[in-house]
């Protein structure tokens, strides 16, 4: 392929979201709530009704969008959570500030696994959610995951 063929029949198709992370920590992350509550109906949840929907805040600003993906083979079914990690690590980010979970529940927390996930990219990060009465609720990964498990960097 020649090299000045690269990019000819390319356009981008949709936009990606960036926050500015020096803003007020509460503003910030009901911000960050919001784009996930926005993006929920996104999410492939055929067989639970349950629809999840992250969004993942890098260092930098930029966020990214995950939902869970069901599956008629029910173990192959992704979270949302594991899906906006795997988006921002395929961009080449993996220094992550925050991430808010937003459910058609309310309120909800990472699954065990998705702890896991999370905490091997950054075990300072603060999970959001927020409950019936629209209170938002930050808890640190490393209070959700006690002595989380990693393997030294
Ligand atoms: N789910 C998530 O997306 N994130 C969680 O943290 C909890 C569970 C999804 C997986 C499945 O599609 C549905 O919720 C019910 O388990």
């Amino acid at each position: 392929m020649r090299k000045e063929n690269l990019g000819k029949n390319l356009s981008q198709t949709k936009s990606s979201v960036r926050l500015n992370v020096e803003s007020d920590k509460n503003e910030l992350y009901e911000e960050l709530y919001k784009i996930a509550l926005k993006n929920m109906d996104n999410a492939y949840a055929k067989y639970s009704g349950f629809r999840v929907s992250a969004a993942l805040l890098d260092e930098d600003g930029n966020v990214f969008n995950g939902v869970n993906v069901e599956n008629s083979s029910y173990g192959a079914t992704i979270c949302a959570e594991r899906v906006a990690i795997s988006t921002a690590v395929t961009d080449g980010s993996r220094k992550f500030i925050a991430i808010a979970v937003a459910s058609s529940d309310g309120e909800v927390w990472p699954c065990g696994i998705c702890r896991q996930v999370i905490f091997e990219f950054s075990e300072n990060l603060d999970v959001i959610s927020m409950d019936s009465d629209g209170k938002m609720k930050v808890l640190k990964i490393s209070e959700l995951l006690k002595n989380g498990f990693k393997l030294k960097d």
